[in-house]
């Protein structure tokens, strides 16, 4: 079985020392990966930027990445051939129009940025999905977390989507335990504990293997 993964934030360059970016670890990501080489996956994960070391285990094979231009161009050479994507990266929604070449000095007392959408890597994928192929994503929501949650799954075309509500205290970013609930596109919903996210992972792989016909 042949499972791709992202993982971790995007950086989207303003000019040679910034960046816009956000809080993610990376520690979802690398915890599934770790979980499925276990099982006897292989593994490709799509870093972004993370403090994390590559994962030592021999069936996972780390590819490191900046942009969610370059994350989507990683991720769309090994989707084709992967049985399973899951898309646990907190890509930025949008980029600066243009990268200064030079560092941008500062000017007067205000400064606009100009941002484009950033492409949607989960959405871009999931419109060349196989019928045996089997898509996870990741919702975050601060409301509505089950009615969001839920549309996000119909517009990338999901089969499962783990929902993290940033209610459940000890969940989300910047925390090594997490509490989730999956949604399944036939309407299934499982709620699990506040785990340590090595343990979430298990539980998310134990859920995708179960799905899978040739482990059924
Ligand atoms: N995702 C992606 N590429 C993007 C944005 C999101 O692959 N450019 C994936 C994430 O990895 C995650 C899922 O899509 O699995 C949900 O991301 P989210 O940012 O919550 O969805 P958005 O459509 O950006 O919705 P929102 O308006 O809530 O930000």
């Amino acid at each position: 079985m042949r499972v791709l993964i992202t993982a971790g934030p995007t950086y989207e360059p303003l000019d040679p020392v910034r960046f816009i970016g956000n809080h993610s670890t990376g520690k979802m990501g690398y915890a599934l990966a770790e979980a499925f080489a276990t099982a006897g996956a292989e593994v490709t994960l799509v870093s972004g930027p993370t403090n994390l070391t590559d994962p030592a285990h021999l069936g996972i094979k780390t590819l490191r990445v900046e942009t969610a231009d370059q994350m989507y161009a990683a991720a769309a050479a090994v989707a084709p051939a992967a049985d399973v994507w899951v898309f646990a990266a907190a890509v930025a929604d949008y980029k600066p129009r243009e990268v200064a070449p030079n560092k941008i000095k500062k000017a007067g007392d205000t400064l606009t940025l100009e941002l484009v959408k950033n492409v949607d890597i989960a959405a871009t994928l999931g419109r060349t999905k196989r019928a045996e192929q089997f898509s996870v994503g990741f919702a975050l929501e601060t409301n509505n977390e089950e009615v969001n949650a839920r549309e996000k799954l119909a517009r990338k075309k999901f089969d499962l989507i783990v929902l993290n509500s940033l209610r459940d205290p000890g969940a989300g970013f910047r925390h090594d335990t997490n509490k989730v609930t999956l949604l399944e596109a036939d309407g299934q919903m499982t709620i699990f504990e506040l785990k340590p996210k090595a343990v979430v992972a298990q539980d998310i792989v134990r859920t995708i293997l179960a799905r899978l016909p040739h482990h059924a």
